[in-house]
This record gives structure tokens, sequence and C-alpha cells, in this order.
């Protein structure tokens, strides 16, 4: 007895401790496992979301040509010893005799100027092209319109006309020199107006003419030659039937920081301007707009000396900004804008800031439009080391869904060339939002609930055969 009762005790004590330590385990493992639910009912619910059907479950990959697409293609590029004279501005960007890849891209006279700007031999005429090249792009090659002339479309951006059922790409004609305005200012080419071409395929681009021109004479006027008009946006608004275009207006030593706007009855003009201003009362430098599927229209823009991105709704005739206002990615520095949406998620793409030279591009997601936005890393795949820190090359301006194939888009960006702004090339890559994103997002709770945009490098590459031109986006 005196035994038992001995161990009675302690036992019952022991029970009871083991008893509450087992009902802790239990209740924090069920707690736990309603937090994977959750989380599991949220990524099913997020993922059937606006999907529409079948097609949120649908994986890009499954098409062979768009898995094509998705191989990732390395580049061996190899920095020739230096050799001869390099010009004055990179001896003083790096004065000792070791370069890179993106000390040889910006230097005027390297000896692999060809490889960054391959030569007019190599452009592709698409009246005179062979069948190997037809409805191939050549990120970096000089593109040339219907009429054999180089596309003047920097900074731009894509129109779908369901009225005409075509594509207008509109963006900053700079076909005229480039020089310094001041003495540290950027190269700069005066404003000449915006070049707008049309498409059905894409591939082909016949030229409609400049569609907002320049003004010569009065010089305060926003579009006089000696300022800035940049990255220029055209949105449809069904309710007022006008083509409107927005678009970065400045002075040449880019203090004024204000957006312009412009309107129009037809896609290809002429576009009547309004004037400008800046929105809600802040700078805007680098700037984008966005349509979203309801009809709402956004503006997204660069603001306090480009350290954060101001994004707000448009007034119903997209001929304002509304007094909202939301500060998104603050700190980050970002500019380049270019936004999209898929399966209900929008995502961006921006750059860094370093004027006209290459940087690393970050990916951006967002439940809404007006944020938060959380970024999710460097989307660029393939090429080498080098082609990924610097976007390819290039710095990012748009992204364009491509009809039929949902989570497929056309990355587009500007190879710019600082020396000689008019010869800026254009890098169009696929970007494809599929797979669950590399880091653990601060939104949800380290669960990969948004998906990974990757941008492909390919040398050359061509859309999916079958794509659907005139499928309804
Ligand atoms: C970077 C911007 O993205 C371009 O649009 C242009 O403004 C250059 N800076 C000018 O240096």
């Amino acid at each position: 007895m005196r035994i038992k009762n001995k161990y009675k005790k302690p036992m019952t004590l022991r029970c009871c401790d083991a008893g509450s330590r087992c009902s802790t385990s239990v209740f924090l493992l069920s707690l736990l496992g309603c937090l994977i639910l959750f989380q599991l009912y949220c990524y099913v619910d997020h993922t059937d979301r606006s999907g529409g059907g079948g097609e949120a479950r649908l994986h890009v990959s499954h098409h062979p040509q768009v898995r094509e697409l998705q191989e990732v293609e390395e580049e061996n590029l190899n920095v020739p010893p230096p050799k001869g004279k390099r010009s004055p501005r990179a001896v003083k960007r790096r004065p000792k005799r070791t370069t890179t890849l993106i000390d040889e891209f910006l230097d005027e006279n390297s000896q692999m100027r060809h490889v960054f700007f391959p030569g007019h031999k190599r452009a592709i005429d698409p009246m005179q092209v062979v069948d190997n090249d037809k409805y191939h792009y050549y990120p970096g090659r000089m593109w040339l319109d219907t009429e054999g002339h180089p596309i003047q479309a920097h900074g731009g951006g894509i129109l779908y006309d369901k009225n005409s059922r075509t594509y207008y790409w509109y963006g900053e004609y700079k076909d005229g020199p480039t020089y310094h305005a001041h003495k540290k200012g950027a190269a700069r080419v005066d404003i000449i107006g915006v070049g707008c071409y049309s498409s059905k395929d894409l591939w082909t681009w016949k030229h409609e003419g400049i569609v907002l021109a320049a003004e010569e004479t009065n010089e305060t006027h926003d579009l006089h030659k000696s300022n800035v008009l940049e990255r220029p946006k055209v949105i449809y608004n069904e309710k007022t039937e006008k083509y409107v275009m927005w678009m970065h207006i400045d002075d040449s030593n880019y203090t004024k920081a204000s957006v312009g706007v412009a309107i129009s009855d037809a896609p290809d003009g002429p576009f009547n301007y309004l004037g400008s201003h800046r929105p809600h009362g802040f700078e805007s430098r680098d700037m984008t707009v966005f349509k979203d599927d309801d009809g709402a229209a956004y503006i997204i823009y660069s603001s306090e000396d480009n350290s954060e991105l101001h994004i707000g709704p448009l007034t119903e005739d997209y001929l304002n900004v509304t007094s909202v206002m939301r500060r998104v990615l603050v700190g980050q520095h970002r500019e380049a804008p270019a936004l999209f949406k898929h399966q209900g998620t929008y995502y961006m793409i921006t750059s860094g800031c370093t004027g006209w030279a290459p940087n690393e591009a970050l990916a951006h997601a967002a439940e809404s439009v007006m944020g938060p936005w959380e970024t999710m890393g460097n989307p660029c795949l393939g090429g080498n080391k080098m082609f990924r820190l610097t976007t390819f090359f290039a710095q990012s301006t748009f992204v364009l869904p491509i009809p039929g194939f949902p989570g497929m888009f056309i990355f587009m960006a500007d190879r710019w060339n600082p020396a000689d702004l008019r010869d800026s090339r254009y890098v169009w890559l696929p970007l494809i939002v599929a797979g669950p994103a590399d880091e653990p997002l601060e939104y949800s709770f380290g669960f990969p609930w948004w998906s990974r945009v990757s941008i492909y490098w390919h040398r050359k590459w061509r859309l999916p055969q079958g794509w659907n031109p005139f499928q309804t986006m």
C-alpha cells in the first residue's frame, strides 16, 4: 500500500503532466493543421478565382511550343583582352584595364559592340525574309518596319485595338542626333514625337507615322523639342470611345517630372495634346498606365526622387487621376514599371535607376493593383550571370499578354544605346507565369502563394504557332 501510495500520487502527477503536455501538443498540432488547411484552401481558392473554368489549372508548359520556350538557353560570351584605344568615358569609368561585360557594353569602342548592337546587315526586313526567319524575334537586332526603316518606338507599349483587330505599338521616335544638353546631364535626343506602328501578327510592323509631334517653335510648350517625352502608353476608353495617351513629360534636367495626356478618335492618331501635371501633386518620372479587366485604369509612376512608386486610379474618362493614391515599393528605388495580370493576381516588372545603363530587373506581385506589392526577385533565366544581372542588357517597358496562351506574355524591353539613342534596340522575350515563386513571401506566411514570373533568354524565338491574334483579350 505504501508503495502503491508512494507511487500513486507521483503517477497521478505524471499523468497530469503528460496529459497537459499531450493536450498542448494536440492543440498545437491542430493549430498547425488548421493553418495548413487554411493555406491550402487559400491557395486553391486563389488559383481557381477569376481563372475562368479550366484555364486556372491549365499549365502553359503543357503546350510543347511553350515548353520549348521554357528551356534555359545559356550564352558563353568571353570578354576579349583589351586592345586598342578605349573611349575617354570608358577610361574614366574604369581606369584599370580589367573589363567586364557591362564595361564592354557601355564602351562605344568595344570590340564586342556588334554582339550587343548587331549591324544593319543582320536586320530582319519583313518584306525580304527567308522562311527560317519569318515570325522569329532576334532580341537586340535592328528591327525594320514594312518599308525597311528601323522601328522607332522606344520606351513604348502595345495596344490591341478590338475595333480594327490590330495591334498598335507606340513609342519614342528618337531618330535624331544624341547629345548632352548639360555637362553632367543624361544623353538625349530632342523630342520628335510618338511613333506608331500597326501589325496583325505582332511581327510585321507598318509605320503609321508620328501620331503626336514635337512643337518646333513655342519654347514654353511641353512638347517643345528641347524637352523630354518618354514612355508613351495608349489605352482605349470604351465609354468615351477615345484613345488616351499618357506619357512622361519633363525638361532636359528632369526637374519638371510630370505626366502628359493626349487624346484621339483613332488608334493611329493624330493625338491632341491636352497638357501636363504632377499627379497627386507629386514628382512623376518613369510611368505606365494599366487597364484592368473591369475597365478601371491606373497610373503607376516613380516618385520622391525615384525612391518609390505611386499607384492611383484614373477618372472614368481616363483623362485625369483621382484623389486616391498608394505609395508602393517604398525605398526600393525602382523605375520602368510594366504591369500585367494573370489569374486575378497583378504582376509588375521594374528596373533599378541607373540612367540609360542596364541593371537588374525585379518581379513584384499583388492581390490588389493598389497593393501591397511584394518583391519576388529577379525574373531573368538563361544567358549568363551578367545577362541576368542586366536584364539581358535592357530595361523593361511593357508586358503584352498572348491570347490563347494563359500565363504567356511578351516581355518588351529597350536595349538603350546611350552613345546613339536612335540606334537603341528592342529585346522582346517570352515571359511565363508558372510554378511557385522562388522566395517565401512576406504576406503568405512563407507559402508559395504566387507564381514565379520567368523571362527566358533566347537568341531567336517565335510565338507558339496557332496563337490567335484575334481572340478577345
Ligand atoms: C531611365 C529611364 O527609365 C528612361 O526612360 C530615361 O528616363 C533614362 N533614365 C534617362 O537617363
